[in-house]
């Protein structure tokens, strides 16, 4: 699966900065039909997002774009504008059911098909992020096609009437929910934007924080918030240091016949074996 430390939008009508963020090294670029564009926009983000495909070289960035929200009316409009470019991956954000996600696999698949592309070439990703998405989390999450769950924080404190705060308690039980049914599909989690772009120090802090939780990445909204985020979803070498410890005494205890012992004052068992083969396969990915 394509790492996604940080999910960069960008409004798709604004060619000046599709064209910027091809050279930040970002992990996903995510041209935005939805909420970054204005209504009286969508056809010329269409167009833009198109041209953009056709024409750029994303390097090894990938390329997505983000649909309007099903049954909006415009939803079928994007997805015929970007297709036959052949984008990466879909995002659809606002998803709430299994039958908004099939509507979505239905068109992609017809697109493979008539182009001659491999079938679920095209991956989605969909955004929950609101009270009933929470709610279908499982019947959402169990559709091959999906690489991903992104929360929307926003979206979710209007949906619920929460009030946002920067330690961010009020999404918390939706934020870990999210996580939660990601690990059991084997999906990425994408955490919540920082919408305060001016302070590096703040998105960097909630990307530890969304990284602690579990989370694989996290959505950025402007270039200063790429470079704190990707770092602080890769494994520093102190964590893979002592990661590689871990699992290099854990087989040596097994071989001895222990399934605990100590290390530097820590007792160690299978999961944090498991653990610390979790950030060796995240260090692994960024190489
Ligand atoms: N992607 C690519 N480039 C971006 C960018 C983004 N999301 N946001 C800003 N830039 C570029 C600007 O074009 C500018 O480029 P330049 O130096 O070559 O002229 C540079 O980064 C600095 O931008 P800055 O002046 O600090 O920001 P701004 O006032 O132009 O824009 C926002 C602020 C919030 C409007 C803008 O960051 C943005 O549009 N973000 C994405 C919004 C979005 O897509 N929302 C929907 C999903 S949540
Ligand atoms: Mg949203």
């Amino acid at each position: 699966m394509h790492p996604r430390r940080a999910l960069l939008y960008m409004p798709g009508d604004d060619w000046k900065k599709i064209t910027k963020a091809l050279t930040l090294g970002v992990d996903s670029i995510c041209m935005d039909m939805e909420d970054g564009v204005a209504a009286s926009r969508k056809a010329e983000a269409r167009q833009t997002i198109a041209k953009a495909l056709q024409e750029l070289d994303f390097g090894a960035s990938e390329k997505l774009a983000r649909i309007n929200a099903v049954g909006s009316g415009w939803e079928k409009d994007d997805m015929a504008a970007v297709l036959p470019y052949r984008p990466d991956g879909i995002v659809i954000p606002k998803l709430e059911s299994s039958d908004q996600i099939q509507w979505a696999h239905d068109i992609l698949a017809g697109a493979e098909l008539s182009h001659g592309w491999p079938l679920n070439s095209i991956r989605m990703l969909v955004g929950v992020e609101t009270a009933k998405g929470i709610l279908n989390l499982k019947e959402i999450a169990a559709h091959p096609r999906l690489d991903a769950i992104i929360f929307g924080g926003e979206d979710f404190a209007a949906s619920i009437g929460a009030t946002r705060t920067p330690e961010a308690v009020e999404l918390l039980y939706a934020r870990q929910a999210v996580i939660v049914v990601c690990a059991a599909f084997g999906l990425q989690a994408i955490d919540i934007v920082t919408i305060d772009f001016k302070h590096p120090d703040r998105v960097r802090a909630e990307a530890e924080f969304g990284a602690r939780l579990g989370y694989a990445g996290k959505q950025v909204i402007h270039p200063a918030q790429v470079g704190p985020v990707q770092s602080a979803f890769t494994p520093d070498e102190e964590a893979i240091a002592q990661a590689r410890q871990i699992v290099a005494t854990f087989e040596a205890s097994q071989k001895e016949g222990r399934g605990a012992y100590a290390l530097d004052g820590n007792m160690i068992d299978m999961p944090l074996l498991k653990n610390a083969q979790k950030v060796l396969a995240r260090a692994r990915l960024r190489e």
